[in-house]
Formats: structure tokens, sequence, C-alpha cells
């Protein structure tokens, strides 16, 4: 199954990540992945909205995860630096345990990957419109964005 969601702002992309938060009442995990500034974090802020937390969430790139509370724990990771080197870090136990986990640059992190997940490729079409491509594996994902694209 796969979706396609045009986004015409950024604006666009945070509402939908919005709607998509309001309706998590369990732990998933998320893969984001795009060109740098394709919007990302920014779709993660929307989602984070829906979570009804209420800190800034900002780029974890230096950090690598970054976990916020709110209606449900976000676990927020941004791979782009981490290359091979995660063994340590504990991701193991934290994908798809509890709360929410959101992955920019899943890539590096693929033999972690749970059974089920929902996939979004962002492209970037112009300066202001990008193509959200949504690829749920499982039907828990497929119901969620069943109604909201
Ligand atoms: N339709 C859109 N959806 C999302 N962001 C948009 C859109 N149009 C323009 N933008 C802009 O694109 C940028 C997206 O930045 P963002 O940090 O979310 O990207 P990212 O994919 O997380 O990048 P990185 O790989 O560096 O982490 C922002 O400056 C945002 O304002
Ligand atoms: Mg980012």
């Amino acid at each position: 199954m796969e979706i396609i969601y045009i986004s015409k702002s950024y604006e666009d992309t945070q509402n939908l990540a919005y709607n998509i938060g309001l309706k998590i009442n369990e732990p998933m995990v998320f893969l984001l992945s795009g060109d740098l500034g394709s919007g990302k974090t920014t779709f993660t802020q929307g989602l984070a909205k829906g979570l009804e937390i209420t800190k800034t969430i900002s780029s974890p790139t230096f950090t690598i995860m970054k976990n916020y509370k709110g209606r449900m724990i976000l676990n927020h990771i941004d791979a782009y630096r981490l290359e091979s080197h995660h063994q340590d870090l504990g991701f193991d136990e934290l994908i798809g345990s509890t709360g929410v986990t959101v992955i920019e640059w899943p890539d590096y992190l693929e033999e972690l990957f749970p059974e089920e997940y929902l996939r979004i490729d962002i492209k970037s079409i112009s300066k202001n419109r990008r193509k959200l491509i949504f690829n749920p594996i499982g039907l828990k994902y497929e119901k969620l964005i069943e109604d909201l694209i």
C-alpha cells in the first residue's frame, strides 16, 4: 500500500502530521526519509503537537536522540551522523518498545527496524511543495492514515 500526499506549505505538512498525532494511542514507529531540508523535522513537530507535547522539537542531529513527554513519550532520533556506530546506543530496546519513535535518516538503522512501521519519504517538488509518500507496514499503520489523506 502506498499513499501520496502533496503538501503545499510548511503549515500543510504540520497540520497533516498533527492530525496523525491526534490519532496515536499506542506505541508506534515512524521512519522519515528525504533530503536535507525536505521537512522531516517539520513533520515531527506536527506529530508532537498531536501528542500534546508543548516543548519545541528541534533537530537532534548533534545529540542523535531526544525524548519528549506528552500524552505519550516521543523518542526523536536523527541518524544522519550515526553511520554504523549504533550498537552501543540502546536503540535495539528502544525501537518499538514504549512511546512513539520517529527516526530521521533511518537507513543506517535498518537491521533494527521492527516488523511493522510507517515509512514516509518526503521529496521536494519546489520551494514550498513536498511530495509525501506513505508506506504503512502493518494494519495499525494502514488504519492510522486511511481517513486522513
Ligand atoms: N510543504 C512543506 N513542508 C515542509 N517544510 C517545508 C514545506 N515548504 C517549505 N518548507 C521548509 O522546508 C524546511 C524543512 O526543514 P526541516 O528541518 O523540517 O527538514 P529536515 O528534512 O528535517 O532536514 P534535515 O535533513 O536537515 O534534518 C523548512 O525551512 C520549512 O519551512
Ligand atoms: Mg531534521
